[in-house]
């Protein structure tokens, strides 16, 4: 049990670590470069996800040395070694979705496994369309979950279109890398757009992305070292920190360097929509991706539905901002975000079950909630003792850790270790903006 510690207001400036879905993409792409090509990454995240990325291509006998002040990966070109035992993607989905092309398409058999959160999760996504470009995959529940078996094909087919039923980062990059692999184009489409920092870095890498009169795209060519590269500051992680300074009287932060992608600050948009005051300026371009500083000051808010096309935009950030939306007046809810029930815990059911922890009531649905916020008061009104369950899933921790810095009850919360998959540095920022 881990006593959350109180928080009166929020002041600083803070830098973050890299971006952890763009580091995962910098680290596939400086590996599959060209033999011997070598790419130094500067602000690699420290995230335990993005190590699980660099165990499985070392496992594949890719070199990679991470020191204080970049890391240097050396490319090994499109086929890799065979490894001696599984390659093991621990916590990370964006792992184990991209994983599943790249060994696909190796000259050897391998086996893709994870922790129990991610043997839960549905793999069927990408295992179906990669079987129809030729991949021989098998797996519990017919491939939809890990540990899954790949023969290894050498090349896969192409000549294939794929609409996704739903927006996927993940998915998307799954498909588009199978061009490196494949004699026929590959192209993919989505429903609505989600993050695509994969399409921003693969011309980096000298990969060029195309997009037909449908909206299809597909990548042409093969990876090509940048010799060096910049990731900018996460900015799923800022949305903790952005969060403390709206939510806590007398409160400013300032975050510096961070991502500004569009397809990313769905948060963001959706706080200034409920009254937040927060500044937004992008400043320079680092690894094709906007960048620049964000500053949020103690904030009245204004409860609202958020629904459609925002929502992948900020599918990582709907458990924190609904914890915000406990300090704003009226009735706040989320719909079309079925997509939450299979990230790292069922995070719809994770949401709810710790708001009704806290007392408020909400209602359940199939693709989202509902909640009245208790408004500017909730600080005072949030008085007694609270047990919150983070159910493994870091996101989950970190918000209700927020909330519960921020109310003057008491608050439980069952486990924090699962914060260092995305943020190891949460609690040093925390202190670190946390005036007493
Ligand atoms: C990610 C994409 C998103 C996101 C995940 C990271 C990525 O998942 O939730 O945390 O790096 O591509 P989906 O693409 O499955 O929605």
């Amino acid at each position: 049990m881990f006593e959350v510690p109180k928080i009166k207001s929020a002041k600083g400036k803070v830098k973050l670590k890299g971006d952890k879905s763009i580091s995962h993409r910098t680290l596939i792409f400086s590996a599959l470069s060209e033999k011997g090509e070598r790419t130094k990454i500067f602000n690699l995240s420290s995230a335990k996800d993005v190590l699980s990325t660099s165990e499985c291509l070392k496992k594949l006998g890719v070199k990679i040395h991470i020191s204080e002040e970049y890391a240097e990966v050396e490319g090994k070109g499109l086929y890799l070694s065979q490894p001696e035992s599984i390659i093991y993607a621990g916590n990370s989905g964006t792992t184990a979705r991209i994983f599943s092309t790249i060994l696909s398409a190796q000259k050897f058999p391998s086996v893709l496994d994870g922790d129990e959160s991610l043997r839960k999760r549905p793999m069927k996504r990408v295992v179906e369309p990669l079987r129809t470009l030729g991949a021989k995959i098998w797996g519990k529940e017919n491939g939809n979950k890990l540990p899954l078996v790949f023969e290894g094909a050498e090349k896969l087919k192409g000549g294939k279109s794929f609409r996704l039923d739903v927006p996927s980062a993940q998915v998307k990059t799954a498909l588009l890398i199978a061009n490196f692999w494949s004699n026929n184009i590959v192209k993919v489409k989505e429903p609505t757009l989600s993050r695509d920092h994969t399409e921003r870095i693969l011309p980096i890498f000298s990969v060029n992305v195309r997009c037909d009169s449908d909206g299809f795209i597909w990548c042409e060519g093969k990876p090509k070292s940048p010799k060096s590269i910049k990731i900018p500051g996460d900015i799923s992680s800022a949305s903790f920190l952005i969060s403390l300074g709206i939510i806590n009287k007398n409160s400013e932060v300032e975050i510096e360097d961070v991502l500004l992608n569009k397809t990313r600050t769905g948060f963001i948009e959706a706080l200034k929509n409920m009254g937040a005051e927060i500044i937004c300026e992008v400043e320079k371009e680092e690894s094709g991706e906007p960048t620049g500083r964000i500053i949020a000051k103690t904030s009245k808010l204004k409860a609202k539905t958020f629904s459609g096309e925002i929502i992948p935009k900020m599918i990582d950030e709907i458990p924190i901002l609904s914890c915000v939306a406990v300090f704003s007046e009226g009735i706040f809810s989320v719909k079309d975000a079925e997509e939450l029930r299979v990230k790292e815990t069922d995070r719809i059911k994770a949401i709810v079950e710790n708001l009704k922890a806290i007392g408020i009531e909400v209602e359940e649905y199939k693709d989202g909630f509902a909640f009245e916020g208790l408004g500017e008061k909730a600080r005072e009104k949030l008085k007694h003792e609270y047990y919150i369950k983070s159910f493994g899933d870091h996101r989950i921790a970190m918000s209700f850790f927020i909330l519960g810095s921020s109310i003057n009850g008491k608050v439980f919360i069952d486990d924090v270790s699962s914060i260092s998959i995305s943020y190891p540095e949460f609690f040093k920022d925390f202190e670190f903006l946390m005036e007493k």
